[in-house]
């Protein structure tokens, strides 16, 4: 098969193709990115080694460099990364996330129903049920679970959603989507809450904690959300979602603490700052589905996970360093955390 891969220069994608591109050399992959500040050559260096593995800079939202490449390159797969992802970032400007998140995705499906691509896969969130309060029992969302995202993130990836299910329903590409919880592991950028605790702890900086800390994610190592995403490109039914969970769901506290310890830092370190607007109490998704129909179940359980991340991090701190050194990384948290 050849696979376009958008957004593969960012945290996921990045993973994916670090898996992929040796795994399946009898592939070719070609890494579409625009490379805004989430996405890094540094991420895909080594990549350009393998015959199987080509770069191209562009942007998703724009439709005649997407044209141009569906036509020269003949893609039989279509593996959809590239996003808007930070929830802070879209509540203090949304225009990016509907322009790349919706409109990019509408681009893309265009250009695979023209060029007759086989298969598409949209990678999006569990984000898109919407969160649970805290004070509720759990009710686990299945694949049917009404859509209701309560941030522009979530509604700009929950419109991509239906955008991608349109095609598919009319029987122009044969779709898939998967719905994962958050992710961590290796070349996630430090904005969000794991790689964006363990820098400034090193650097012993306070961690901002929002509210209580008391909110909960579910967590899935990266690499297992990649095995996944993999499952279905290639075993999965056309038209249908599949939920992908972390079974670990914590407290932001409990993370933080976590990482606090693995690092040798006093906990007195954290710091509770003002809440998130709306900010989600916690996603609950049913992932029945995947090990029924696929046999996928995580492997990484999230002790193993953080402490892999925590040395990885530890090991490649000049991949961290250099974000932090960019102009729009600091002024992002000068003027998010004053
Ligand atoms: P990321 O922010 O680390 O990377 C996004 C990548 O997309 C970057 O390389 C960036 O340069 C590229 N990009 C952004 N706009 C683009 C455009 N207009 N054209 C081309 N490229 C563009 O994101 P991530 O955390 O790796 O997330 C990847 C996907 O997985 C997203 O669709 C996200 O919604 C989804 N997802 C993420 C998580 C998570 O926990 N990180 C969980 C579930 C789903
Ligand atoms: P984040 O990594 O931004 O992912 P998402 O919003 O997609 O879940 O945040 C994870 C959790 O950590 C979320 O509940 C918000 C919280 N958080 C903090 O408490 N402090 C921070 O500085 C950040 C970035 C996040």
């Amino acid at each position: 098969m050849k696979i376009l891969v958008t957004g593969g220069a960012g945290f996921i994608g990045g993973n994916f193709l670090r898996i992929m591109v040796p795994l399946h050399p009898e592939d070719t992959f070609v890494c579409f990115d625009a490379l805004t500040y989430a996405g890094h050559r540094a991420t895909i260096d080594g990549l350009e080694d393998y015959p199987n593995f080509r770069f191209v800079q562009g942007d998703i939202r724009d439709g005649e460099a997407v044209d141009a490449l569906f036509a020269q390159e003949h893609f039989d797969a279509v593996v959809h990364f590239a996003a808007e992802t930070h929830v802070d970032r879209s509540q203090k400007d949304a225009n990016p996330f509907w322009e790349t998140n919706y409109r990019g995705t509408c681009v893309l499906l265009s250009a695979a129903y023209l060029h007759r691509v086989k298969r598409f896969h949209h990678v999006s969130t569990d984000e898109v049920y919407g969160g649970q309060s805290l004070d509720e029992d759990d009710h686990p969302c299945d694949e049917g679970a009404v859509l209701h995202p309560t941030n522009p993130y979530a509604a700009s990836k929950a419109a991509s959603d239906l955008a991608v299910l349109s095609y598919g329903q009319a029987g122009n590409i044969a779709v898939t989507i998967s719905r994962c919880t958050n992710n961590y592991g290796p070349y996630q950028h430090p904005e969000k809450l794991i790689p964006l605790c363990f820098s400034l702890a090193k650097q012993d900086k306070e961690i901002p904690i929002y509210g209580q800390g008391l909110n909960r994610r579910d967590w899935i190592y990266v690499e297992d959300h990649c095995r996944a995403i993999d499952k279905i490109l290639r075993q999965g039914k056309s038209g249908e979602i599949y939920n992908i969970s972390g079974h670990a769901s914590l407290t932001n506290l409990e993370v933080v603490q976590r990482i606090l310890g693995l690092l040798g830092k006093p906990l007195d370190r954290i710091a509770f700052v003002a809440d998130r607007p709306n900010h989600d109490g916690k996603y609950v998704i049913a992932d029945r589905k995947i090990e029924s129909e696929l046999g996928f179940v995580p492997s990484v359980a999230f002790e193993e996970g953080l402490e892999k991340t925590i040395r990885w991090y530890l090991d490649h701190e000049g991949w961290l360093q250099s974000i932090w050194e960019e102009e729009e990384y600091r002024s992002w948290m000068k003027d998010h955390y004053r």
